[in-house]
């Protein structure tokens, strides 16, 4: 490759598609490593930036983007609830949920917002335990947050017959079970060992285990040891609950690829290349963090 190919390769022109993630702060954001790797394997005339937008600004700078020519976002914390009254249109899973985290501007310059949370869960859990059915017991959450609330609709869309939700606030988990309305059971987060019992699926959408946060404190003997266990933690990759569970024989997913895949279906809509989760994009990200 000569020194102007090289060049070629990464000067946007201007046509250049453009995407972001809105969110304050914006700066630990992964987001535009991940797409921008997708960009430069594609070989794509387009960027995708960071955009810190605080909470004040945030219905300016939403209705900025399709008068800036942007083709869309991704929206991340604290503004994904806040965001979705201020689209044009959302999908039912956003509306079901609660949040967006993806909004795709329309030819007539109008916002829609997806959530493609759920789908990132239910994809990554897909591709690493291609045997996981929705029918192999009670599927338990721990957590009651955005996250626990995109993953319950992916499960219930899955046709999961129970969700038994664990959350150290119960009013948090009786809410999202009276929103988003399903086959939810509430267990004490004192009780959260006896909850395993039978499950087919655990995932831990708590902050619990993550890198400067404290340990998750969880006795999984009562456990089957054919349940999937499916940390969305994804620093450090290898979590104290995978390890745990892996030692007793159960199969493992861990974290990352919910965040890989959840960035699929927004870099489709805005660049028109349906993009990959390879091992090489799993090592970019990783190196990351
Ligand atoms: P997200 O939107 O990413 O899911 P969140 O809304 O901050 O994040 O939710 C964090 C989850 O971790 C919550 O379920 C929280 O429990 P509470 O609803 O009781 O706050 C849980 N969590 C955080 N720290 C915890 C701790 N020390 N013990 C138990 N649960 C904890």
């Amino acid at each position: 490759m000569t020194e102007s190919d090289a060049i070629d390769a990464t000067v946007l022109s201007g046509r250049a598609m453009l995407a972001g993630v809105v969110g304050w702060p914006v700066s630990h954001s992964r987001s535009p490593r991940l797409h921008g790797f997708w960009l430069r394997h594609h070989r794509i005339d387009g960027a995708y930036l960071p955009l810190p937008v605080r909470p004040d600004s945030l219905a300016a700078a939403l209705r900025a983007l399709p008068l800036l020519g942007f083709k869309g976002a991704n929206v991340t914390v604290p503004h994904k609830e806040a965001a979705l009254a201020i689209v044009d249109r959302a999908s039912a899973a956003a509306r079901r949920i609660g949040a967006l985290n993806t909004i795709v501007v329309g030819a007539d310059g109008t916002l829609e917002g997806q959530n493609t949370d759920g789908f990132g869960f239910r994809e990554n859990l897909r591709a690493h335990q291609p045997d996981w059915t929705p029918t192999a017991g009670p599927a338990v959450l721990l957590g009651a947050g955005g996250a626990a609330r995109a993953i319950a609709v992916a499960l219930l869309e899955e046709g999961v017959s129970e969700i038994r939700l664990v959350n150290r606030t119960a009013d948090r988990a009786e809410r999202l079970a009276r929103e988003i309305n399903g086959p939810f059971q509430i267990h004490r987060w004192a009780d959260r060992g006896a909850a395993l019992a039978e499950a087919g699926l655990l995932v831990n959408t708590t902050t619990l285990g993550m890198t400067g946060q404290p340990p998750l404190d969880l006795d999984l003997a009562a456990l089957p040891t054919d349940a999937v266990v499916n940390d969305i933690v994804y620093a450090p990759l290898e979590t104290p609950l995978l390890a745990a569970a892996r030692a007793r024989g159960n199969p493992v997913v861990d974290g990352v690829g919910m965040l890989l895949h959840q960035a699929r279906p927004g870099f489709a809509a805005w660049y028109g290349v349906e993009p990959e989760v390879t091992p090489a994009l799993r090592a970019f990200v990783l190196r990351d963090l």
